[in-house]
């Protein structure tokens, strides 16, 4: 099938459908939703079977659903209409729910249900870790049953069968959630009431609070222990009473919470230091007000309930142990601050008698490589500028990635429960064995930001998985890959397990059984040869600079395309056009009829 995939932006479930469809052989374009006469123009060009609309924030125009078959993602169970879906549910504690695909009709999101698949909301995820995983495998799998109910040449579907006839329509219309329905009472919601209503606006819009006087959004909450908590007893609720890393320890009626990240109110844009209006470490944004606070550093080690960005555990008997690093980093997005931990945490774990050293990154990313948002901050930080963190920022997370290069006397597994992005990929792959699950997607390459050169030893990671032709021509194409693509072309080097459950559990009985194998000893000699080998031929501070050098321009060259395409991604600014390299379609025709970028 011709298949245009509409959407507001191309995001993590437009990726995960691009890639899945055109595994199954589907012709696949992508338009971005700007305008009206733009998808017209795109359905003109394109002229395909059926549009699927993954992520839309408007109407498709009449013109388009009237002749073409239009299916609709919906984060919701049939009937249920709005785009605040997922944040009532949650708000509302359902223990279930789903995703509908329905066609496009006058109405948003009334038209006929095509298929609907159910899931389980998972206790205490955020509303975003709800989106990039339930509700992702869920779409994936409706989008397939609604296919299948297509018949060219005709706008209604196929009649169903089996389980996609119970489309009965239980939900209502929703409008878009308020504030005021997020609000948090201090002095009266309990610590779980005030996880799940900043959960339920997380990733966006967050949840309006006041600190120090200064009006801001809440994101990436996390409970406090009982041991934190305890010595603060005597607190009132709504307290800010210690720091950790990025987060706030708040007091609540029965306990407290940490927060991570907050993004001051836009009615504060014109704060001198502009950091206002991005979403930031809470710790950065109140810089001043968190100094004399107590500084709550937890060990690398560690009881389950007690939070932080790190820990590390281990698994197995001695001589045949397992290390594992988790490092959930908000959004995959890594500071210089986070990198040096980040790089300590790694030397750290040399110390520790392991055979086999799992990086687990975070359950949603692996990684997305340097802070982008923090660099913009630096932007007008007083003798600070945001080519200066972001050189910081990417010899910090080399730093990191140098550790796990060098670390050869034991095998190191990266494992990929959640996607990468750029250096994310990058850091992934300087692990000599790179395993995700088969719902993740790699975006290995750097160039859609504002033609990045990228670093974290890339020209050395991914020529020994490819050659130098296949590296070059994944980093040119910049599209996203599908875990099984990525296998397929040997950027990883395996996916199995149906989500990050069964692939964790999984991943950790293969290094066990890898850790305890009769030729580790074997193993790991050669890797150390062929370490020293690779080192003579060209040493790894050689291919660190080179790609320094070259990223220096993008950052204090005459070209300002990254820094323009790095404030456009963390302002969201909406786009003016869809890049070719998604538009399949604008190549089809001559380049007088296409429209000029605005
Ligand atoms: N720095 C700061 N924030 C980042 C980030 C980064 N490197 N990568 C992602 N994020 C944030 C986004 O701003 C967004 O924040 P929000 O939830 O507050 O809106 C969140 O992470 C999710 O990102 P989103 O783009 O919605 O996720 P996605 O799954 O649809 O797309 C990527 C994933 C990796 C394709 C996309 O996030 C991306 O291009 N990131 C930048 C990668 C990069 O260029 N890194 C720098 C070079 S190493």
């Amino acid at each position: 099938m011709r298949i245009l995939l509409l959407t507001h932006s191309f995001n993590s479930l437009t990726q995960r459908l691009f890639g899945l469809l055109r595994q199954q052989g589907h012709d696949v374009s992508v338009e971005l939703d700007i305008a009206d006469v733009v998808t017209e123009e795109a359905v003109a060009l394109f002229k395909p079977d059926l549009v699927l609309a993954p992520f839309l924030k408007r109407r498709i125009p009449e013109s388009v659903w009237a002749r073409t078959v239009c299916l609709v993602v919906h984060p919701g169970v049939p009937g249920d209409r709005g785009p605040s879906a997922l944040d009532w549910m949650m708000m509302r504690g359902d223990a279930q729910w789903g995703v509908t695909v329905l066609q496009a009709a006058e109405e948003m999101d009334a038209g006929e249900v095509w298929a609907w698949e159910p899931f389980d909301v998972r206790p205490q995820a955020t509303k975003s870790s709800l989106y990039r995983r339930e509700v992702t495998q869920a779409a994936v799998v409706a989008v397939g049953r609604a296919l299948a109910r297509f018949v060219p040449g005709q706008l209604a579907p196929a009649a169903a069968s089996g389980a996609q006839n119970d489309a009965s329509r239980s939900g209502q219309w929703h409008a878009l959630m308020p504030q005021s329905a997020r609000r948090i009472d201090w002095a009266r919601d309990t610590t779980p009431v005030v996880l799940r209503k900043i959960a339920a606006g997380d990733g966006f819009p967050g949840v309006l609070d006041v600190l120090w006087g200064q009006p801001c959004r809440l994101f990436d909450a996390h409970p406090a222990s009982y041991a934190v908590m305890n010595p603060f007893a005597a607190s009132l609720p709504g307290e800010v009473l210690a720091r950790r890393g990025p987060a706030l320890l708040k007091r609540t009626v029965d306990g407290a919470v940490w927060i991570g990240h907050v993004r001051p109110d836009d009615g504060t844009a014109a704060r001198a230091d502009g950091t206002s209006v991005l979403k930031l470490a809470a710790t950065r944004v109140f810089a001043t007000q968190v100094a004399n606070l107590p500084e709550l550093a937890a060990p690398l080690m560690r009881d389950d309930d007690e939070w932080d960005e790190l820990r590390y555990r281990e698994f197995g008997s001695e001589g045949a142990r397992v290390g594992w690093l988790d490092f959930e980093f908000h959004n995959g997005a890594m500071s210089e601050r986070q990198c040096m931990r980040l790089r300590d945490a790694l030397r750290w774990v040399r110390t520790r008698p392991t055979q086999v050293l799992v990086l687990a990154g975070g359950q949603d990313f692996f990684s997305n490589g340097i802070h982008l948002h923090d660099i913009e901050a630096a932007q007008r930080v007083a003798g600070d500028s945001a080519a200066d963190a972001s050189w910081r920022n990417i010899n910090a997370i080399d730093d990191a990635a140098l550790e796990v290069l060098t670390l050869t006397d034991r095998i190191t597994v990266a494992a990929l429960h959640g996607n990468a992005g750029a250096g994310g990929c990058f850091l992934a792959l300087a692990a000599d064995v790179v395993w995700a699950h088969a719902g993740v997607v790699l975006n290995p390459h750097y160039k859609n930001m504002g033609n990045l050169y990228g670093s974290e030893y890339w020209t050395y990671s991914l020529p020994r998985r490819l050659g130098e032709a296949a590296s070059l021509t994944l980093m040119q194409q910049r599209l996203p890959l599908s875990a099984p693509e990525a296998v397929a072309n040997g950027v990883l080097d395996d996916c199995f397990g149906a989500d990050g459950g069964a692939f964790s559990a999984q991943v950790l009985a293969r290094c066990l059984t890898m850790a305890a194998a009769p030729d580790l000893a074997q193993r790991l000699e050669t890797k150390q040869a062929q370490r020293e080998h690779d080192e003579m031929q060209k040493s790894l501070a050689t291919y660190r600079d080179e790609e320094l050098t070259r990223i220096k321009r993008n950052f204090y060259g005459f070209d300002p395309s990254y820094h323009v395409a790095r404030h456009h991604f963390v302002f969201r600014k909406p786009h003016a056009w869809t890049p070719r390299h998604l538009a399949l379609h604008r190549e089809l025709k001559p380049a007088s009829t296409t429209p000029k970028p605005t």
